[in-house]
C-alpha cells in the first residue's frame, strides 16, 4: 500500500519542493545520489573503484518532452564519458554508463524512437572510443518492446550494449530465453515501476519466484548475467546457481544501487565477485529518490527522521 502510494506521488511537485527546501535534505539525498554535477559523479566513482567496486552511471532524468532537453542529456553523457576517460576510469570495465531512452527523447511524438536511438548511438560510439560499455535501463511496461527493439539496433554496431529486464513482468522469462546468448549483457532486476496486474506479478513472493526462474535461464545460458538485487536470499541463490553452472568469476556480476547495503557490496567484492554499483547523479533526482523510498519503508523513515531532527 505504502509502495503504491509513494509511486503515485513520484510526480508530485509540492513534495519535491518540501524536500528541496528542507535544510538537511540535500545531505540525505547524497546517500543515494552522487551529486548534481559530472565532477561529483567522477569523484564518487573513483572512491568506489578504489574499494574494488565497478560502477555504472546514470545521468538522472526521464520522460523528456523537448528535443533540446534530450540533446542536453546526450551531451551530459558525452561530457561524463570524456571526464571518466580522462580520470582513467573507463578501462577494464571500471565505469560504464546506464541510459534511459525516455530521457533521450523516446516520447517525442512520432519520431521519438528514432531521436532516442540516434542520441543513444552517439553515446555508444563515445563509450566505444573510451573503451567502455552502455546498458539500457528498462522503464514502465509500455517501453519494453521499443527498448528491446532499440537494443537490437544498437547491438548491430556495438554487441556489448546491455539491457535491464524486470522479473516482475510476465513476459520476462521469455525475454531472458531470447537474450541469453553469447556476449549478451543482461541486467536482471525485480522492477521498480507501478505496473498493472495484467502484465506484472503484484505479490512479492511471486516476483521473487519469477526472479529465480529468470536468473536460472540467464546463468545457465551463454550470456553475461548482471544480477541486480539487494535481496540477501536472491544473492545467496545466485551464488549457488553460478557455482553449479561452473561460471568463472568474470562471467557474471552483482549490481546494487549507490547507498544500499554498502557492507554487502564490499563483502561480495572482497570475496572475489565482480560488484558494480549503479550510481545516479544530476539535478533531476526526485523521481529516483521516491522509487527508492517506495521499495523500503526504512529508507523513508531514515529520510523523514532526518527532516524532523533539523
Ligand atoms: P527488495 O526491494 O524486494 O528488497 C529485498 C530485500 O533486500 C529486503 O527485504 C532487504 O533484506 C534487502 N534490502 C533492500 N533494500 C535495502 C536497504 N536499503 N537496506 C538494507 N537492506 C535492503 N528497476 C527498473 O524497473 N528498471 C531498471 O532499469 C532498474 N535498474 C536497476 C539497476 C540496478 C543495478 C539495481 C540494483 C536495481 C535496478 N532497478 C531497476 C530497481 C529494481 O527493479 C528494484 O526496484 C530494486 O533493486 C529493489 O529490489 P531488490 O531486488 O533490491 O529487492
Amino acid at each position: 500500500m505504502m509502495r503504491q502510494t509513494l509511486l503515485g506521488v513520484s510526480r508530485n511537485t509540492t513534495l519535491r519542493q518540501v524536500i528541496e527546501q528542507a535544510p538537511v535534505s540535500r545531505d540525505v539525498v547524497r546517500r543515494f545520489v552522487a551529486g548534481d554535477s559530472t565532477p561529483d559523479a567522477v569523484r564518487v566513482t573513483g572512491e568506489l573503484v578504489d574499494t574494488h567496486r565497478q560502477v555504472t552511471i546514470d545521468y538522472l532524468g526521464e520522460d523528456t518532452t523537448d528535443p533540446a532537453q534530450a540533446e542536453a542529456t546526450r551531451d551530459a553523457y558525452l561530457g561524463l564519458i570524456a571526464a571518466l576517460s580522462e580520470a582513467g576510469l573507463t578501462q577494464n570495465g571500471a565505469a560504464e554508463v546506464s541510459l534511459k531512452l525516455s530521457a533521450l527523447g523516446q516520447f517525442l511524438g512520432r519520431d521519438g524512437h528514432a531521436i532516442a536511438l540516434d542520441n543513444a548511438r552517439v553515446i555508444c560510439q563515445a563509450a566505444a572510443n573510451a573503451g567502455t560499455t552502455v546498458t539500457l535501463d528498462m522503464e514502465d511496461h509500455t517501453t519494453t518492446d521499443p527498448t528491446l527493439s532499440a537494443l537490437a539496433e544498437l547491438r548491430q554496431d556495438w554487441p556489448w550494449v546491455g539491457v535491464a529486464l524486470q522479473a516482475y513482468l510476465h513476459r520476462t522469462e521469455q525475454d531472458c530465453r531470447d537474450l541469453a546468448h553469447e556476449g549478451s549483457r543482461i541486467r536482471l532486476c525485480k522492477g521498480a515501476y507501478k505496473q498493472p496486474e495484467s502484465v506484472a506479478f503484484q505479490d512479492k513472493d511471486d516476483v521473487d519466484k519469477a526472479y529465480v526462474r529468470c536468473l536460472k535461464i540467464l546463468v545457465e545460458g551463454q550470456g553475461y548475467p548482471m544480477i541486480a538485487t539487494h535481496d540477501p536470499r536472491l544473492v545467496e541463490i545466485a551464488s549457488v546457481l553460478v557455482a553449479k553452472a561452473q561460471r568463472d568469476a568474470d562471467s557474471y556480476e552483482f549490481q546494487m544501487l549507490l547507498g544500499i547495503r554498502p557492507d554487502e557490496q564490499l563483502r561480495l567484492a572482497g570475496a572475489g565477485s565482480r560488484m558494480r554499483v549503479y550510481l545516479p547523479y544530476g539535478e533531476d533526482w526526485y523521481g529516483y529518490l521516491v522509487r527508492r523510498m517506495a521499495e523500503r519503508p526504512a529508507n523513508l523513515t531514515f529520510f523523514l527522521r532526518s527532516l524532523a531532527t533539523k
